[in-house]
């Protein structure tokens, strides 16, 4: 048994080491794509290596300890007993202080750095909620303030802009985490975080939440999309755009059967329901659901019908997700599908 275990343990260790590695992780803290995760990056490439050099040291002086001192064959003399080692444990303990102390002289002006509002940005309240991101762009508003664009999952920003994000919650903690872009924040009802996330490219930056929250936390997942200024405009145009009630058709039937099915009391659609009110989402904003990727705290694809449809057959597929609608037909579900795709 013994030896069986012997054998194996390289390979488990292999294993194990084998499993960090990842080609094109799209939630890699260590492949930071803006300068606050940069700054974070920065400091921990130092750290770790000294760390390395440490873990080496100490266990390289474990090492040669066992089989230098290890009781050999002929040994029968019982070994002379140390108490305890004045100039050694004094050492020992102020070694590491003094280099915790040098890694703090780095790491607390980046910390106060981090959390330091840029003068100049742009301004995006962040809602956390069970199990998805409500994402409000005051300063893109149509109308103003009062009339914000919203987006649920995806959070929409310019590259190379610093952005300046609101944290809200509207039930627990969660934690706001986009990887690539900044460390974590909490998100804590009853309170206000702000932080800032900057993107150097436009591109796609996956994130979610990091501090459990339930159920679904594993399910509540973001995307961060940078575009570069021609895309941002239009993307901004777009959102401003109120999409164009169906007045015929399927889509049409769909549109009655939203709000017949109670879908209107929760889900916003800019133009057309706007009974939800649009500064404390109850359900995600849908008015241009169809220009997203992802649903569902971004856990389902929207260009797959399948999955739309399943979704309406059972929103209980995420588990612990908070929206009720009764049994659909069908044929309901048609109809519902051929509205929602009016959304873009
Ligand atoms: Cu929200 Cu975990």
């Amino acid at each position: 048994m013994m030896r069986r275990w012997k054998q194996a343990a390289p390979v488990l260790a292999l294993a194990l080491f084998l499993s960090g590695c990842a080609k094109d992780a799209p939630q890699d803290a260590l492949d930071p794509a803006g300068p606050y995760a940069r700054k974070i990056d920065d400091l921990f490439d130092p750290v770790f290596l000294v760390a390395v050099v440490v873990f080496f040291l100490v266990q390289g002086i474990i090492l040669f300890a066992i089989i230098r001192f290890r009781r050999r064959h002929d040994d029968d003399e019982f070994p002379a007993q140390i108490h305890g080692n004045t100039r050694l444990e004094v050492g020992w303990t102020i070694l590491p202080a003094v280099l915790l102390g040098v890694v703090g002289i780095f790491t607390v002006p980046k910390i106060f750095d981090l959390t330091d509002t840029p003068k100049v940005g742009m301004d995006v309240t962040v809602t956390g909620q069970k199990y998805w991101w409500a994402f409000s762009y005051p300063e893109q508003g149509q109308y103003g303030i009062d009339a914000p664009i919203i987006t649920a999952n995806e959070l929409h920003i310019p590259a190379g802009v610093p952005i300046k994000l609101e944290l809200r919650s509207k039930d627990v903690i969660h934690s706001f985490w986009a990887p690539r872009l900044n460390g974590k924040h909490d998100v804590v009802p009853g309170r206000i975080h702000y932080w800032n996330l900057e993107a150097d490219h436009p591109g796609v930056y996956s994130g979610q939440c990091a501090e459990f929250c339930g159920t679904s936390h594993a399910n509540m997942l973001l995307k961060v999309v940078a575009h570069d200024p021609a895309t941002w405009d239009q993307w901004v145009a777009q959102m401003q755009t109120d999409p164009t009630e169906p007045t015929s058709g399927l889509a049409a039937e769909g549109h009655d059967l939203f709000q017949q099915k109670g879908c209107a009391g929760c889900h916003r659609v800019a133009g057309q329901w706007e009974e939800a009110s649009p500064d404390s989402p109850p359900a995600p904003d849908l008015t241009h659901l169809f220009t997203r990727d992802c649903f569902a705290g971004c856990l389902y694809d929207i260009n797959d019908r399948n999955e739309v449809e399943a979704w309406l057959r059972n929103p209980q597929r995420k588990a612990g997700s908070l929206m009720r609608i009764g049994k659909l037909t069908e044929d309901e579900i048609d109809r519902l599908y051929a509205y929602l795709r009016t959304l873009e």
